[in-house]
């Protein structure tokens, strides 16, 4: 028993794992062929719990990685590479029918040591060799990838890291082409959080889109992340989803959640469920917006507790993953699309 229980802590997992419980609906049916329905995938659950997978598998048509193709995680040490859990997640999403959109290539964030003391030249070399080696396995079975991830500071500057540092501006360009050349069918987006409202951060993101497409640069798709909290969606949410698509590019929600305080009451969890639905409909009503995805689906695997501290139960679906009012709001929103 206590051999049972250390073992068990030993591999990460919680104890009580909940069996799936019945929901009341099927978020990828509703959502048809609109849009793909998608969230975050955590490695620890997908291996250990088979509530987690099962929901996962019913709920959801598009899986991205939560950390598993995070540079720091597929390469640790310069060329010992580790696939394991970025093939775990690619393998279940194939054998459930679902779409992987893959995150995230060139990032400031969760990079190997190796890489943050790079120079000029050689990592210009070793960017590019990421890029081919990641997209190349995973070509016709990715077919989404968040090639640039956050360029921007909330001031609209670049974002000061590595790449930046050592490359300048054009990074995301050569990462992008990069892309290309490894995958000619997958759709190549960049990916931005803080942006989902006019202001100056915004506009830099549409500044870099427009720019790209009209020096040919391969992009197709541009992502807000929409982490939202209790204080709702910001003003010009829609208006500023539809000018990116207005340039014939595809939208996406790539990463929703709505933060509250913990514990949160039934009034902060009504309040969430009217955000979830927002967001929902403001995918929904721009024809562009191919993909709503949601940074996991449950309470029980979710980065905020872990990330902000005394905030938390951002998800659709609790700790039990039973359904929250924002499960039923997003379902109810997709069903009478
Ligand atoms: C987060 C993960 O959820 C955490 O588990 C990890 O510790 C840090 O990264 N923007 C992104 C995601 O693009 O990759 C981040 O994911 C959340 C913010």
């Amino acid at each position: 028993m206590v051999a049972g229980v250390a073992a068990l802590l030993l591999r990460g997992v919680k104890e009580d794992a909940p069996r799936a419980v019945t929901l009341p609906g099927v978020l990828r049916e509703e959502a048809g062929t609109r849009l793909a329905v998608g969230t975050a995938v955590r490695d620890e659950p997908l291996r250990e719990e088979r509530g987690y997978r099962t929901v996962l598998a019913r709920q959801f048509s598009s899986v991205t990685p939560e950390n598993a193709m995070k540079w720091a995680v597929l390469e640790p040490e310069r060329g010992k590479l580790d696939w394991s859990a970025a093939d775990r997640l690619v393998d279940f999403a194939v054998e459930h029918g679902q779409a992987v959109r893959g995150h995230t290539l060139v990032w400031y964030s969760q990079n190997p040591a190796w890489v943050e003391g790079l120079k000029g030249a050689q990592l210009r070399q070793a960017v590019r060799e990421h890029i081919r080696t990641v997209v190349g396995r995973y070509r016709r079975k990715v077919a989404v990838w968040d090639v640039v991830n956050e360029p921007f500071e909330d001031d609209g500057t670049r974002r000061k890291s590595v790449f930046q540092r050592e490359l300048g501006d054009g990074w995301a360009e050569d990462a992008l082409r990069t892309a290309r050349t490894a995958d000619a069918q997958a759709k190549l987006y960049i990916n931005e959080i803080g942006a989902e409202a006019p202001g100056p951060k915004a506009d830099a993101y549409f500044a870099l889109a427009q720019d790209l497409l009209a020096r040919g640069v391969p992009l197709d798709g541009v992502g807000f992340q929409a982490h939202f909290s209790e204080s709702g969606v910001p003003d010009g949410f829609r208006e500023n989803l539809e000018r990116f698509a207005a340039l014939g590019l595809d939208v996406a929600i790539t990463e929703a959640d709505v933060a509250l305080e913990e514990p949160a009451d039934a009034a902060a969890l009504r309040l969430q469920a009217r955000v979830y639905e927002e967001v929902a409909r403001t995918c929904l009503a721009i024809e562009r917006c191919v993909s709503l995805t949601v940074w996991g689906f449950t309470d029980r695997f979710s980065w905020i507790p872990e990330t902000q501290p005394g905030r938390g139960e951002a998800t659709l679906l609790d700790e039990r993953l039973g359904p929250k009012r924002a499960f039923r709001e997003v379902l109810r929103v997709l069903e009478g699309r």
